[in-house]
């Protein structure tokens, strides 16, 4: 990780450096001038190594700080603040470089980002201007459109098994930033943002996590799975909202820690079997606030991830705990923690209760809508999860059985399925239906009738996704 980090700043550093150069020369001489492209080639130079492992890497800016793949570069924040203002004052605060760039493309870029704010914008925007320059391996503010998530297109299992190994890299990191906290009693930052850093460049963009997430939960002990199942989920939600890669990296830290308080309540208390006495409940209640009170001692710890641990459980009309002033506003973040950590609590088993199944789940969910939950929250948490998520099983009113493929967001009962047979023990043959297809007369050829514990089929889901 250290070699990592070590490599991404000195990679930045020159890719800043170089930019900045090439700029300076575009800004005095024409396209075609040898200084010109003597200083592009530079830039190029710098490209390519970062795109050995990777088809695409993205510098962001927020504010005074810089980013490569989401990763905090605070020493290249401070060296680089004179380029990134001037690049924020473009709009140029998320770019990202493909492989295969041309010098030509290259070129064009740095040209328009020597022009001022207002000619980019009276030329109709970045969108525009690149497009009618010929440029398409560089984009900026490229969002993660999440209907591109779900369209998987071959070599499908292999990715899978990637994501899974991510998935799993994930917990031992988690693990330990756990342990760390439960034995000191603080937050080793630095393992967190690997963590983090991790989970943002695996989850964002990546077509399998959802499936993989949806195979692997209850992989580890409950706390540290369940922390970073909302850290996925919670980084899906944020790419679907389209939010930037920085805020993402924020949000996912938030998510992966708003339960540490946990590790200051007794073990007996958080995976007591049965009823909690209120001694014990009034114990379990202030992991919040001591969550919070714990990442607020911690030295550059983000201050979004004492607010969203302090009031993941304070619910959208304030019914919940730790008890706040009416007038209270929770930030939209806690909002959608509160979504998310509800949703795989509710789907997890646990040594009091099993399980609920998703589609179960997500009614509870719809029906605090408004009351615990912000409506427009739980709305987009329906969209991304469907009621049936990918990857759970199902039967139909006809009697079959089928894995969930691919969601619907405009109906989030009627997702795509792979239909099989139930004394099938191969997958070689299934078929592939849209739940929402009617018949010529309007009416549906199938419904879902309920969701099926995989436990019950013979056949092994992810060879389905
Ligand atoms: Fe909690």
């Amino acid at each position: 990780m250290a070699t990592d980090k070590a490599e991404a700043r000195r990679q930045a550093a020159a890719f800043m450096s170089t930019l900045n150069s090439a700029r300076q020369r575009l800004a005095l001489y024409p396209p075609e001038h040898p200084q010109v492209k003597e200083a592009v080639g530079e830039v190029l130079r710098c490209v390519e190594p970062m795109h050995v492992d990777s088809p695409s890497f993205t510098v962001s800016i927020m504010g005074e700080e810089l980013f490569l793949n989401g990763r905090l570069l605070p020493e290249e924040s401070r060296n680089h603040n004179e380029l990134m203002a001037q690049l924020t004052e473009r709009k140029l605060t998320n770019l990202s470089l493909d492989r295969g760039i041309t010098p030509e493309e290259l070129t064009e870029f740095v040209r328009w980002s020597t022009a001022k704010p207002e000619e980019i914008s009276a030329a109709g925007g970045w969108g525009k201007v690149l497009a009618e320059a010929g440029v398409t391996h560089l984009a900026v503010d490229r969002q993660v459109a999440l209907d591109d998530m779900w369209d998987q297109q071959g070599g499908g299992n292999e990715r899978f098994r990637v994501s899974r190994e991510v998935y799993r890299k994930t917990i031992n990191a988690a693990l330990s930033a756990y342990m760390d906290a439960k034995s000191h009693q603080s937050v080793n930052v630095e393992m967190v943002d690997g963590v983090v850093q991790l989970l943002v460049s695996s989850v964002v963009g990546n077509d399998d996590m959802m499936k993989a997430l949806s195979q692997i939960r209850g992989y580890d002990e409950y706390t540290l799975s369940h922390s970073v199942n909302v850290a996925v989920l919670t980084l899906l939600m944020g790419s679907k909202l389209k939010m930037p890669g920085p805020l993402l990296h924020r949000l996912g830290t938030a998510a992966l820690l708003h339960d540490i308080g946990k590790t200051q309540v007794s073990e007996d208390i958080v995976n007591k079997d049965g009823k909690l006495s209120s001694d014990e409940w009034e114990q379990m209640q202030s992991h919040a606030l001591r969550g919070a009170q714990m990442l607020a001692e911690q030295e550059h710890m983000d201050q979004l991830a004492i607010v969203v641990a302090s009031e993941h459980h304070a619910r959208e009309d304030l019914t919940g705990y730790p008890r706040f002033h009416a007038y209270k506003k929770l930030h939209t973040m806690s909002k959608i923690v509160a979504v998310v950590d509800t949703y795989d609590a509710l789907t997890s088993d646990r040594s009091y209760r099993k399980s609920e199944t998703p589609d179960e789940a997500m009614k509870l969910i719809i029906e605090g809508s408004g009351t615990h939950f912000s409506a427009p929250i739980v709305k987009v948490f329906a969209q991304l999860t469907g009621m049936y998520p990918v990857g759970s099983v199902v039967e139909m009113d006809t009697g079959e059985l089928g894995v969930v493929y691919k969601p619907n967001t405009d109906d989030i009962y009627r997702p795509q399925v792979k239909l099989f047979s139930a004394t099938d023990e191969s997958i070689a043959e299934y078929k592939l239906v849209d739940v929402a297809e009617r018949e010529e007369d309007g009416s549906y050829p199938r419904t879902i009738r309920r969701s099926v514990d995989p436990s019950e089929c013979q056949v092994d889901i992810s060879d389905f996704l």
